[in-house]
């Protein structure tokens, strides 16, 4: 499947449908008043028969939850161009790290509703579900995502990553949704090894010894999610995938970071000896790979846990050093800071059973991808403004690193 721009986004047959995928219809309300006016143009559904034909024809509605963050920004995005004929609803508390900015190119359109909540709010999730004529699918995005931040305050991490994932999981029992992706991460196998301790690339079956507050809080909901399948039959599917990067990515993050200091000339803090390795996916891969896992028949997916990575294994300092050599900086912007407690020596799945049982493949590889994304960061300085613009001491604090904490080397 081809969609705008070339991009090749799965080989998955589009027409093959879960079966029941949209059996919920006529079970739902439409739900108006927490749709902000910012983006969100309500569906203009007429009657519930007009939504049921348009869901007979191949519509869905999606909940996005998450979806003004990065993953989930470029989701909707992914999804809206690839299937004109599906609708999304995103919920999104817009936390730190979310940005209706991220969904500016669908402002306008009629086929998105925007809802500012909290997936811990009972209501709140209750009150998007029903939006658009009811989801058929939630896709949990929605999470405290920072490494760091978890390190100083695991609290909200196991606030939203775990009890909101625990709200999400009810509603959408108690809805009866066809699918609910749960969007883990390859952090909660902690360092990459084989049980005997040989260090290989993780499997789906590997022991979860998560070392973060962060990569604990997603693997409780995880298995919180696979339990829900487990006991009450609620399809769920698990992803894990590796480090993403691409446009939109909150600049706290390592390759933003760099991209942002590079492009200001301000030195790169590079955590320990900087032999850190990590997996890294673009964006739109991850956006394929989920793409395929919603258009997979139930018995391929349900009930089950996929890895994705794109065999792109890079260390910390190798990252320093090409997002420098792309913008034309010398190295000795690189400076040596003391390493992150709890650090993951590596991260690295294999995903050759999504591979195998769906046909996805990583279409990008990663210097063309970060070139791109470099050059996305370029391109948005008004984006970037924006985001530095922001009472966020901690963005702040990071960026600086290497001038409080840093010794070149
Ligand atoms: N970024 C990665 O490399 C990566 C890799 C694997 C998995 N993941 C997972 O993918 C998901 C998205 O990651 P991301 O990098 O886009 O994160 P992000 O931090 O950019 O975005 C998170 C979004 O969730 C929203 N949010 C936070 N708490 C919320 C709450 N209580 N209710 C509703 N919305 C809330 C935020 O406002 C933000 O828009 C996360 O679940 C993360 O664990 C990320």
């Amino acid at each position: 499947m081809v969609i705008a721009g070339g991009y090749e986004s799965t080989q998955v047959d589009f027409a093959a449908r879960p079966p029941g995928a949209v059996s919920t219809a006529g079970r739902r309300q439409r739900g108006t008043a927490y749709v902000q006016p910012t983006i969100a143009i309500q569906g203009d559904w007429d009657s519930m028969a007009q939504r049921d034909q348009v869901k007979q024809g191949g519509g869905r509605t999606l909940l996005v939850t998450g979806g003004a963050g990065f993953i989930g920004g470029n989701f909707a995005q992914h999804i809206r161009r690839a299937h004109p004929e599906w609708r999304v609803v995103v919920l999104d508390k817009l936390t730190y790290a979310g940005n209706e900015a991220n969904l500016a190119a669908l402002r306008g359109d009629p086929d998105l509703a925007f809802i500012r909540g909290d997936i811990c709010d009972r209501a709140d999730v209750e009150r998007a579900l029903d939006t658009l004529g009811g989801c058929d699918a939630v896709l949990n995005f929605a999470a405290e995502t920072h490494v760091d931040r978890s390190i100083l305050d695991p609290g909200a991490f196991v606030r939203t990553d775990v009890e909101g994932t625990y709200t999400l999981l009810e509603a959408a029992r108690a809805r009866g949704v066809a699918r609910f992706i749960q969007i883990s991460t390859d952090e909660v196998y902690g360092n990459a090894a084989a049980p005997d301790g040989t260090s290989r690339p993780s499997r789906e079956t590997d022991a979860l010894m998560p070392l973060s507050p962060y990569a604990a809080s997603k693997a409780g909901a995880d298995r919180l999610a696979f339990s829900y399948w487990a006991t009450y039959g609620l399809p769920v599917v698990v992803t894990r995938c590796a480090n993403n990067y691409g446009p939109y990515q909150y600049p706290e993050k390592q390759l933003p970071l760099f991209i942002l200091n590079a492009l200001h000339d301000r030195p790169l803090p590079v955590y320990g000896d900087g032999a850190n390795t990590r997996d890294w996916i673009h964006v739109r891969d991850h956006c394929a790979a989920l793409e395929a896992i919603l258009l997979a028949p139930a018995e391929q997916v349900d009930g089950e846990v996929f890895n994705v990575g794109a065999d792109e294994e890079r260390s910390v300092l190798d990252n320093a050093r090409l997002v420098l050599e792309l913008l034309g900086k010398p190295d000795s912007l690189i400076q040596f800071v003391p390493d992150r407690l709890g650090h993951v020596r590596r991260h690295a799945v294999d995903s050759s059973r999504l591979r195998a049982r769906l046909g996805w493949h990583p279409a990008m590889r990663f210097r063309e991808g970060l070139a791109e994304t470099v050059a996305w960061y370029q391109a948005h300085a008004e984006w970037l403004a924006d985001v530095l613009a922001r009472e966020d001491s901690f963005l702040h604090q990071a960026r600086a690193l290497a001038e409080t904490a840093g010794g070149a080397r």
